[in-house]
């Protein structure tokens, strides 16, 4: 299939729903096939596959909760063994729960920083290790955001599980560059996704965000797809270490009144 993804293998993580299911879509459209995963939403996950196959790519569905260590590495044996091969692996799965610092229990703790960072890291390291024995290169696109860097009161454990993926990517550009594997973040804005349903449906809340958006409007998962497809393809072949910001300008935007 022609498409700047041709022949190529993917692992979306989270990709049942939001901007993986997004990513999963447009990476079939540009020639990849896609190992799909979800958690706990197999329709969603049936829906991303048929999408897929639309394309006119191949999809695998594979229920993977990435918090374990055993189901990173079903990923990866999945893909290699339904699909032949595993060039790019998309860490999309998050969550994020609210709550003032004081109130955070240790169960929310251990969800947030396990999906969100403990699962980055041992699913890149089974995708990296596949990789190093077949002496082969890929390509790691973390979906981090704009939180990796700038502070969302009441949100203490997803701003540190970013805050670690921020600096896992830049760590290992420099222990994967030499292997031919590069590693990159995406930072993702207000992004109409599941994720941030609550916020969607506050039209306060909504308002007051978008006042601190430049471009006045929420961002949309295929915002964010379209620079997740240019980071798995072979234009973005010099391009390790960094973070890419997809927010409308909210990170950088300050204003009095
Ligand atoms: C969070 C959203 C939030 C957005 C902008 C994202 O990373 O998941 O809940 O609205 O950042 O603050």
């Amino acid at each position: 299939m022609a498409g700047r993804l041709a022949g190529k293998v993917a692992i979306v993580t989270g990709s049942s729903s939001g901007i993986g299911q997004s990513i999963a879509i447009r990476y079939a459209q540009e020639g990849a096939n896609v190992v799909v995963d979800y958690r706990k939403r197999p329709e969603g996950a049936d829906d991303t596959k048929k999408q897929v196959e639309s394309a006119g790519a191949k999809a695998v569905v594979v229920q993977a909760d990435v918090s374990k260590h055993a189901d990173t590495q079903k990923l990866v044996d999945q893909a290699w063994q339904q699909l032949g091969r595993c060039d790019i692996l998309v860490n999309n799965a998050g969550v994020e729960k609210g709550a003032d610092f004081w109130d955070v229990t240790e169960q929310d703790y251990d969800t947030v920083l396990n999906v969100n960072l403990k699962g980055a890291f041992f699913l890149a390291q089974a995708f990296v290790r596949r990789l190093r024995d077949a002496k082969l290169p890929g390509r790691i696109i973390n979906i981090s955001s704009v939180h990796e860097d700038m502070a969302f009161p009441h949100f203490s454990t997803y701003c540190a599980s970013k805050g670690g993926m921020r600096m896992l990517t830049r760590d290992l550009a420099v222990e994967l560059g030499p292997i031919g594997i590069t590693i990159n973040n995406i930072a993702p804005g207000a992004i109409a996704t599941p994720i941030n349903k609550s916020l969607l449906e506050d039209k306060e809340k909504l308002n007051a965000l978008l006042k601190n958006i430049p471009l006045g409007r929420l961002g949309t998962c295929d915002d964010v797809s379209a620079l997740a497809a240019f980071l798995a393809s072979d234009e973005a072949a010099y391009i390790t270490g960094s973070t890419h910001v997809v927010d409308g300008g909210l990170m950088v935007s300050y204003h009095e009144q």
